[in-house]
């Protein structure tokens, strides 16, 4: 089944967890990691795949010695990037975005350098928004990253009440047209 198909049959069963009626853009998946020092990221954390749009090319610029945690809470995707991917970097989780820390610890990992996340956040209730914010920046290094994107500003003043620093970047190359959240922990 095409990703785009998948997609939508995920969407139709879950809504609010997935978020979107289609993968992101490879624009927006440009600009997701045009902030990213891949040379010197060993620890990156994915929340949220699908179809793992992001994933594939994170895994091409990532380092040879680096590591990828990626969480995906949507069975049917996980299977998928199960059978597709079967890179030694990439460690896939079929659990919840706010497990980052257990996770990272199972796997005998320290903090990360960056947390690349495509939730659709504010269709979730908002303690669990605001513990997979509190979660990624507990687990960040100091000048880590963590990027976001969202379909409007909304995320604006959570974003900012938790990071040092956060910029905003826009795509109208992707359905919807989405912001682009680079913040960083200083
Ligand atoms: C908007 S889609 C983005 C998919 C893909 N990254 C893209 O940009 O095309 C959001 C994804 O987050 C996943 N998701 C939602 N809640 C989650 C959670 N608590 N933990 C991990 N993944 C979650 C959904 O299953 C879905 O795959």
């Amino acid at each position: 089944m095409s990703k785009k198909r998948s997609f939508i049959q995920q969407f139709w069963k879950d809504r609010k967890t997935v978020g979107s009626v289609r993968p992101s853009s490879r624009f927006l998946a440009d600009k997701m990691l045009q902030n990213i020092d891949f040379t010197n990221s060993k620890i990156i954390v994915e929340l949220g795949p699908g179809t793992g749009v992001f994933t594939h090319k994170i895994l091409e610029k990532m380092a040879p010695d680096a590591k990828l945690l990626v969480f995906e809470l949507n069975q049917n995707f996980i299977r998928t990037l199960r059978r597709k991917i079967k890179d030694k970097r990439a460690i896939l989780i079929h659990d919840s975005a706010e497990k980052i820390q257990e996770y990272l610890t199972k796997y005998d990992l320290n903090s990360a350098d960056v947390v690349v996340s495509s939730l659709p956040l504010f269709n979730f209730p908002q303690e669990l928004r605001e513990s997979i914010i509190t979660a990624s920046h507990k687990t960040l290094k100091k000048d880590g990253k963590y990027i976001q994107f969202q379909y409007s500003t909304q995320a604006k003043k959570l974003l900012e009440s938790t990071f040092d620093k956060v910029t905003i970047a826009f795509t109208p190359l992707n359905f919807p047209p989405a912001f682009v959240y680079t913040c960083t922990k200083q």
